[in-house]
C-alpha cells in the first residue's frame, strides 16, 4: 500500500475511533446527513437521517436485495436497516475497530447477528471474492477514498452481474476550482481526513470507465444542507462541548470546521452527490 494511503487510513481510523461514541450519544446510529424537502424544516434530524436512506432506496428503485455490502458502514445504522427492509444478508466494512465492535454489538442487540456481520477492512482492497453481492451501498464513505477509480473497481468486482451500486458522497462543484476554493476544501480535507473530492460528473465518468451501465446521478445539496446548522447547534450544548474538549484536538478541529461545511454548501462549492449504477449482465 502506498505510504500516503497507510497514513490516511490511520487518520481515518483514529478519527472514527475517537468520535463515534460521542456521535452515537448525541445523534444516534446514523453518521450521515438528513434529508429535508421544502416545508419540512420541523422534521426531527434523526427522522431526516432515516429518510435519507428511504429516499435513496426509492430514487435508485431498489426493490430487493439478498446480499448487501455496506462500504464504510459506521456503527451499522444503514446495514441493520437494509437487513430488516430486504431480509438480506449484510456485510459492513469500516476502517475503525471501535465502529466494528459497536456495530457488531448492535446487530446482537437487534437479534440480527445471524444475517449482519461487520469487518475491519479497506474498501480499496476488499477481502471478498468476485461477484459476492447484489447491492453495494456506500453512504458518505466515497469522499474518504484515496483512489476513487480503485474504489469503484472494487465495488464492480464484488458485484454479481446485474448487481447495483448506490452511493451518496461529498462532491465538489463541476469545473475548474479557483485558488480560494481549493484552499477552502483543503481545510475541510485536513479536518475530516479526506484525500480529495471530485464532482458528480467526474464520478459518472469513472463509473463508465470501470464498466458500469445505467448510470444515474442527482444532487441533493438543497435537501441535506440544513444538517450542518443542526449539528452546530447540538455541538454548542454544554455537555457536548465538554465531551468534545475531553476527546482532544481531533474533535475540537472537527467542531470548528462545521461552519466551513455550512458555508461550502451555501457557496455551491460542496455538493451532495447521489449515484446509482448497475454491473451489466443478468441477475
Ligand atoms: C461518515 S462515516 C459514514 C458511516 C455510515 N455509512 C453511516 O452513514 O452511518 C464514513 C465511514 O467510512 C469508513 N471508511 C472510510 N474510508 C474507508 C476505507 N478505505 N475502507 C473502508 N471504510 C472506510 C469509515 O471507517 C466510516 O465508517
Amino acid at each position: 500500500m502506498p505510504p500516503e494511503r497507510t497514513a490516511l487510513n490511520a487518520d481515518i481510523r483514529q478519527f472514527y475511533d475517537v468520535s463515534s461514541g460521542l456521535w452515537e450519544s448525541v445523534w444516534g446510529e446514523h453518521m450521515h446527513h438528513g434529508y429535508w424537502e421544502a416545508g419540512e424544516e420541523d422534521k426531527d434530524p434523526r427522522v431526516a437521517q432515516v429518510d435519507l436512506i428511504v429516499r435513496l432506496i426509492e430514487w435508485a428503485g431498489i426493490e430487493r436485495a439478498s446480499a448487501v455490502l455496506d462500504v464504510g458502514c459506521g456503527i451499522g445504522g444503514a446495514s441493520l436497516y437494509l437487513a430488516r427492509r430486504f431480509g438480506a444478508e449484510v456485510t459492513g466494512i469500516t476502517l475503525s475497530p471501535v465502529q466494528c465492535k459497536r456495530a457488531t454489538e448492535r446487530a446482537h442487540e437487534q437479534g440480527l447477528e445471524g444475517t449482519v456481520r461487520f469487518e475491519v477492512a479497506d474498501a480499496l482492497e476488499m477481502p471478498f471474492a468476485d461477484k459476492q453481492f447484489d447491492l453495494v451501498w456506500s453512504l458518505e464513505s466515497g469522499e474518504h477514498m484515496a483512489d476513487k477509480a480503485q474504489f469503484l473497481r472494487e465495488c464492480y468486482r464484488v458485484l454479481r452481474p446485474g448487481g447495483q451500486l448506490v452511493m451518496a458522497t461529498w462532491c465538489c462543484r463541476e469545473g475548474e476550482l479557483n485558488e480560494r476554493e481549493r484552499r477552502w476544501l483543503e481545510a475541510i480535507y485536513r479536518v475530516y481526513c479526506l484525500p480529495y473530492i471530485i464532482s458528480i460528473e467526474h464520478y459518472r465518468r469513472l463509473l463508465a470507465e470501470v464498466g458500469f451501465g445505467g448510470i444515474e446521478s442527482t444532487d441533493w445539496s438543497r435537501q441535506v444542507a440544513r444538517f450542518w446548522e443542526l449539528v452546530i447547534q447540538s455541538a454548542l450544548s454544554p455537555t457536548v462541548l465538554v465531551e468534545i474538549f475531553n476527546r482532544g484536538m481531533t474533535l475540537i478541529r472537527a467542531a470548528l470546521a462545521m461552519q466551513l461545511m455550512r458555508q461550502s454548501y451555501k457557496r455551491g462549492l460542496l455538493r451532495f452527490g447521489v449515484l446509482h449504477a448497475r454491473k451489466p449482465g443478468v441477475r
